[in-house]
């Protein structure tokens, strides 16, 4: 793809004019907006996801009544978690590397009412012909150790540029609002505890919380099944 090292943009103002501060060598600043396209290119992938999900959505609401996606959200990896995640797994760290071997550069999040919208959500996103399915991981028929649940799709769509097309990875994690309650709190838990281990204790009730939350997640899929059976439709 075409470099545009156009002197007026954003990125040359922020990283060249800086004024008899710093000189920025020439080859950093190709890497920079080889970097910066890249990252476009990842957003692209996340909003032809998105526009993927909505029409979805909107058929399947229009079929039953109902939205089975409450809430989509996405976000691309910020450049610091990039290069940890190379280091951590003993990768180059560079654009090539980045591009070949991270599945969740872009990433969203798709957030269903109920158990079954998860898995309706996720086939019919797989059975799309211009989605390719390059990993999937159940974590809700397998739950993690830890008790954590999510159904992980990792999917590569083309995106349409001037000059290409290219197959872009994205990773789509799918779960209800129940599971994403847990793993917010699970992932705030972590991060104010910089990553350390929880005691053994903390686990066992994490893993609790988990399994009651799961459970409860079935009984409201039973309950709508049994007021659907009764012929009546659950609206919002
Ligand atoms: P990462 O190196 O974290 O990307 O793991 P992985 O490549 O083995 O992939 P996996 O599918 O296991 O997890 C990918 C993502 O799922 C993570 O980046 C988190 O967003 C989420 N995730 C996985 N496990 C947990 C967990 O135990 N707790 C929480 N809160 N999120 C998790
Ligand atoms: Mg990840």
């Amino acid at each position: 793809m075409n470099i545009n090292m156009n002197p007026n943009s954003e990125l040359n103002q922020s990283i060249v004019k800086v004024p008899n501060l710093v000189s920025v060598p020439d080859p950093l600043i190709k890497q920079a907006y080889q970097f910066q396209e890249a990252m476009m290119m990842y957003t692209c992938a996340i909003r032809e996801v998105k526009t993927k999900l909505e029409v979805l959505n909107d058929e399947l609401s229009v079929r039953n009544s109902r939205n089975p996606i409450e809430l989509v959200k996405s976000r691309v990896k910020k450049p610091v978690s990039i290069v940890e995640k190379l280091k951590r797994r003993n990768l180059p760290v560079s654009l090539e590397s980045m591009m070949e071997n991270l599945d969740d550069v872009a990433g969203i999040r798709v957030i269903c009412s109920f158990l079954d919208d998860i898995y309706a959500v996720a086939d019919m996103l797989a059975r799309q012909d211009d989605v390719h399915i390059i990993a999937i991981k159940d974590y809700i028929s397998q739950p993690k150790i830890n008790g954590y649940r999510s159904y992980h799709m990792i999917i590569e769509i083309p995106v349409f540029f001037s000059d290409q097309k290219k197959w872009m990875r994205v990773e789509v994690q799918i779960r209800t609002m129940a599971m994403d309650f847990w793993a917010s709190l699970d992932h705030q838990l972590k991060y104010k505890k910089e990553m350390q281990e929880y005691s053994q204790e903390i686990s066992d009730e994490l893993r609790e919380c988990a399994d009651v939350i799961a459970q409860t997640d079935e009984k409201m899929l039973n309950i709508r099944k049994r007021i659907e059976e009764q012929g009546i439709t659950v609206t919002k």
